[in-house]
């Protein structure tokens, strides 16, 4: 997606499609749909008076201009109430208009921002249109729906707003492409995407972004004693890999470390899923896909922080070679745990990907990972989890998901779910059973990987698929979290 800026007034701005944001107000009482009424003759009053739109949130309207402004037609894009309009409102309004027939087709589109548009709008629309024309079509030989437009013109009437908005929308496009690098790894089948494949992907991705990606083979894993980690991958032939991230943005400070599950195909091994919906399970990765997309989007950027990315990468699957349960491992740590459900495998290449972060001295660490199915009875597919040992961290990351919209939601980690994971033959088991799945994996990572650091915790497997499609999230792999991490390394608060 190209995208290009201009000063043009209203009645001068040459595209297939203009966009004009509408708060939900009479038309007298919005200048640039008061000028526009103007040069068409009264016909955005018609559009209201018919109360077809009224500038409610997700309404649109379509409105040709018959010659007479270069612009071929308006599209009016609500917002709903003044008061209640923030960036996400933005960013869903442009998510809903990306897919409309007339500006799918458009070579161009332009969108006009009154003077005090913000930096910020200018991301969110950027962000929101372009999430919101997201197909994943690799697999498709042939395919006949695949108008997207081809360029973005932001415009604004002052030549000191432009400043603001080329900063905005630039930062928008490097954020959106992360989401569609996640969305697009999610989405690969496992087949294609293999723990070497996301391995020699991570490379490439790494070389052109100017970060470093090493890259530990079965050996090295063996070396670093990540037997958890092993235990996991012994069930498939692929073998797993390891990879360490290092973006240097400055040289000050000790580095942020983030940790990503990246499960590229999870049957549950031995402890087999049920058929249905398995194949969904290609995307047990978008933790480990988030992370490499937001250190490339990081580096992208420019941002000024020292960042390190850990993935463990396996596959779950049974076979004769496949952790049973009732085995007992010891992990990185040291810690013996016994295997109740080899299904319960992301805290198994989690704790040892933790432990790890002890290498790099962290200022904090933050996992990531489609962790518990449980997440979905607590929030629904309304927030991602949130868990944790530090206040502060916790919050700025609340923060971080105030800003993009992506939401999460805190849980504790009490005594109660440590004691749960206690086993009778190892220091720890890898199940609690049913209760409280999401807490009492989040105590397992805690008590097996998690050092004397500052470390939050992010349970995504609620938000990991859109069933039914939203404004700038299409159905399918959502890539949850690209974000979120992006805005928590931009705004970074020392903890
Ligand atoms: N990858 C799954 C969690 C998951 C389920 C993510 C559905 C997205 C959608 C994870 O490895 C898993 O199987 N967790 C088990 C743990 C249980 C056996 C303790 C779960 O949540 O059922
Ligand atoms: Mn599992
Ligand atoms: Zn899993």
């Amino acid at each position: 997606m190209q995208l290009r800026f201009d000063t043009a007034g209203l009645k001068d701005i040459a595209t297939s499609s203009l966009v004009i944001f509408c708060p939900e107000a009479p038309v007298e009482r919005v200048s640039s749909l008061k000028e526009l009424d103007r040069i068409l003759d009264g016909g955005i009053g018609k559009v209201y008076a018919s109360g077809e739109f009224e500038g409610k949130p997700g309404q649109t309207a379509v409105v040709h201009t018959l010659t007479r402004m270069p612009a071929e037609r308006v599209i009016l894009a609500g917002l709903g109430e003044k008061k209640k309009i923030d960036h996400e409102t933005y960013r869903r309004s442009a998510g809903v208009l990306s897919r409309l027939t007339a500006v799918r087709k458009s070579a161009t589109v332009a969108f006009y921002f009154d003077a005090d548009a913000s930096a910020e709008i200018a991301q969110a629309v950027v962000e929101g249109f372009i999430l919101g024309q997201y197909r994943f079509t690799q697999f498709k030989s042939s395919d006949n729906n695949n108008e997207s437009t081809g360029s973005l013109l932001l415009c604004t009437g002052a030549k000191t707003g432009i400043n603001k908005l080329t900063r905005g929308a630039e930062r928008g496009l490097i954020i959106a492409e992360g989401v569609v690098l996640a969305r697009d790894l999610s989405g690969t089948p496992a087949n294609v995407l293999t723990p070497r494949k996301f391995a020699s992907q991570a490379t490439a991705l790494a070389k052109m972004h100017g970060f470093a990606c090493t890259v530990l083979d079965e050996k090295q894993i063996k070396a670093e004693r990540m037997n958890c980690l092993l235990g996991v991958a012994n069930g498939s032939t692929e073998p797993p890999r390891f990879l360490v991230l290092k973006y240097a943005g400055t040289t000050e400070g000790k580095p942020i470390v983030l940790v990503g599950k990246g499960i590229t195909f999870d049957a549950g091994g031995i402890s087999l899923k049920p058929g249905l919906d398995m194949h969904h399970m290609r995307s047990d990765m978008t933790g480990a896909g988030c992370v490499l997309a937001a250190i490339v989007t990081a580096a992208r950027l420019g941002l000024k922080r020292n960042v390190v990315g850990l993935l463990p990468l396996a596959e779950n699957l049974p076979s004769g070679t496949a952790l049973k349960p009732g085995d007992v491992l010891t992990s990185r740590k040291g810690k013996t745990v016994e295997i109740i459900n080899t299904d319960a495998e992301g805290r198994l290449i989690l704790i040892d990907a933790l432990d790890y972060a002890n290498e790099f001295d962290p200022q904090a660490v933050i996992d990531i990972a489609t962790l518990t199915g449980g997440a979905m009875y607590i929030t629904g597919y309304a927030a991602a989890l949130l868990m944790g040992n530090n206040d502060k961290l916790k919050a700025s990351i609340r923060e971080a998901s105030d800003a993009t919209g992506e939401r999460v939601w805190p849980m504790p980690i009490w005594d109660d779910y440590r004691d749960w994971m206690k086993s009778p033959v190892a220091d720890l088991k890898n199940s609690g059973g049913k209760p409280a799945t999401s807490c009492t994996a989040a105590a397992f990572l805690e008590v097996g990987g998690v050092g004397d650091w500052p470390w939050a915790h992010i349970d995504i497997a609620s938000v990991d698929l859109e069933e039914s499609g939203k404004p700038y999230i299409p159905k399918g792999y959502t890539a949850f979290g690209m974000r979120l991490l992006v805005e928590l390394l931009s705004q970074w608060k020392k903890v």
